[in-house]
């Protein structure tokens, strides 16, 4: 089994519960997604939308910032894996991908799945070549 089979094996069954819970009146689509940490430990987040749509939270923040708030350090997690429902496939859209850089391991790879057997997946550096950083 590969490593993002095990992820898979791991994670699909939390992310697509978590996608459940999405709030997402206005676009109709359902996200959920799971970051494991280094210690196991796996967070969910979906996505939350709202009326003023700029306020929409991604399902991908959402489970960063549960991991933060529950003590993952940064850098301290391989993977990543979405759900979405709505879409024929989802790439993360380009504010998670900077979170994403600073969050999880220089090495994570992140999974998009529309099912267990239908997915992408990529390294942090496919999906954000150039992020922005403090110097
Ligand atoms: N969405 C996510 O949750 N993650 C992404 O990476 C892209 C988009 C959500 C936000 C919104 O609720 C819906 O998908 C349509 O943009």
């Amino acid at each position: 089994m590969s490593k993002v089979e095990k992820a898979i094996a791991k994670l699909y069954a939390q992310a697509r519960l978590a996608s459940d819970n999405a709030y997402s009146p206005y676009s109709g689509a359902k996200v959920g997604a799971c970051v494991v940490d280094d210690d196991g430990n796996v967070y969910s987040g979906c996505n939350v939308e709202n009326a003023s749509f700029g306020l929409t939270q991604c399902a991908e923040r959402n489970a960063l910032a549960a991991a933060v708030a529950h003590g993952m350090k940064p850098g301290a997690a391989q993977t990543l894996l979405i759900y979405a429902t709505g879409f024929d496939s989802l790439a993360p859209c380009g504010a998670c991908r900077q979170v994403m850089s600073e969050l999880l391991a220089d090495d994570a790879t992140v999974i998009s799945c529309h099912s267990e057997t239908d997915y992408r997946s990529w390294s942090i550096v496919e999906l954000l070549p150039h992020p922005f950083v403090l110097s």
